[in-house]
């Protein structure tokens, strides 16, 4: 109801003076919260509702049904520019491939932007975005350059699978209550799949697409390589730090692999069919013999691709992400679509930038197992 609500905004609205505040790369600024550096309206009161209020935001997060509180919910964790767009695709396809043969030319990953197939969870999951009365039935493309906010485009979702929840969120582990994060929830095993990216890459792709989608939507001049640099070696970057990020996930995986899946970018690109394997077994629907005879995980994996989804139509010419029409923040289709490389860093670092990440990656992962 409108009353908790509006606690929450209080809530909000008394801490925000006090945190700490820095310039945004894709928007005017950031804060940090809990030592986290997050977009001061959508991803602050996520978080707030996400540890204070999980009820609330479970009973009205999902896009399925009024009925799904006890459904478990399935994450796909990320830090922005780290491959979120592929596995919402590959999650997808992947989730819903008995409703949806991955290799039909009606699948709708063909028409539907990958960032629609599934919510994102800091914003579509606010009191009043969702109209629970209203069945998910199927996607509307006519509400891209629809910028009123209404509801109608939340509601057009496909339908992840009738048995789970599906979002994404870039919210560190540690934001994360207990309530989701451990298996006694009421609600069901909470399961993330995080993917991780190599922090050059992942520098490289978010100062590129963030200095767009700041000018469109700030008007403020974009971050220099320089200054964008030196903001993200002090861990100031959308939910940054970035090794806080990464390790939180990381040592949520080795503890319960069963809860937390760690993908690695690289060893997607490089060896995708054992890792869709992986995910496709980790979300509890492993690939029969048969399917993997009939070549599914190979259609799924071609589906996917960088280079099919970025030549469709929907993601090329398309402004389709409902949570960002729906806050009047224009980002194109097109602009989750870059180079889909490993290694394009190369083409960006000095010496001297390269001397430092590298220290800086030594000294936060170094004991920890994980290398880039
Ligand atoms: P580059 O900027 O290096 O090209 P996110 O989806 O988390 O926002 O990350 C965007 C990055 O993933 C961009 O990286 C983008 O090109 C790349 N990407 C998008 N779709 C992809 C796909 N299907 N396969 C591989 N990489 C993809």
């Amino acid at each position: 109801d409108g009353e908790a609500y509006r606690k929450i905004d209080a809530e909000i609205s008394g801490m925000l003076p006090n945190l700490p505040k820095e310039k945004g790369w894709a928007s005017e600024d950031l804060v940090q919260y809990q030592g986290f550096w997050i977009h001061p309206t959508f991803a602050l009161k996520a978080a707030v509702q996400l540890q204070h209020h999980f009820n609330l935001f479970q009973t009205t997060g999902s896009s399925t049904s009024a009925a799904s509180g006890s459904l478990p919910m399935y994450f796909l964790a990320t830090l922005p520019k780290s491959g979120t767009t592929w596995l919402r695709a590959l999650m997808f396809a992947t989730l819903n491939r008995s409703l949806y043969d991955a290799a039909s030319p009606h699948h709708p990953l063909l028409t539907t932007g990958p960032h629609d197939c599934f919510p994102f969870l800091e914003m579509d999951n606010m009191l009043g975005n969702h109209d629970h009365s209203r069945p998910v039935t199927s996607l509307d493309h006519d509400h891209h350059d629809d910028r009123d906010g209404g509801d109608a485009m939340i509601d057009n979702y496909v339908p992840p699978t009738s048995t789970t929840q599906l979002f994404a969120t870039h919210l560190p582990y540690s934001l994360f209550p207990k309530s989701v994060t451990t298996s006694s929830s009421t609600y069901g095993v909470s399961k993330f799949v995080y993917v991780c990216r190599n922090p050059k890459d992942v520098f490289i792709s978010l100062w590129k697409f963030g200095s767009k989608v700041k000018a469109v939507n700030t008007g403020l001049a974009p971050f220099s390589l320089e200054e964008a640099f030196e903001l993200f070696c002090r861990g100031v970057c959308p939910y940054g730090p970035y090794w806080d990020h990464v390790l939180g996930f990381w040592k949520a995986s080795l503890e319960m692999p069963e809860q937390v899946l760690f993908l690695k970018y690289e060893d997607l690109r490089k060896e995708p069919s054992a890792n869709v394997k992986r995910l496709a077994e980790f979300l509890g629907q492993p690939f029969s013999k048969e399917e993997e005879s009939k070549g599914v995980v190979q259609q799924i994996i071609k589906l996917c691709s960088f280079e099919n989804l970025s030549s469709l139509e929907i993601n090329k010419t398309s402004r389709t992400q409902q949570y960002f029409v729906k806050a009047n923040i224009v980002v194109e289709n097109s602009d989750f679509f870059r180079k889909g490389q490993v290694g394009d860093w190369k083409n960006f670092f000095t010496d001297d930038m390269t001397k430092r990440m590298d220290q800086i990656i030594d000294e936060r992962f170094s004991g920890s197992g994980l290398t880039f």
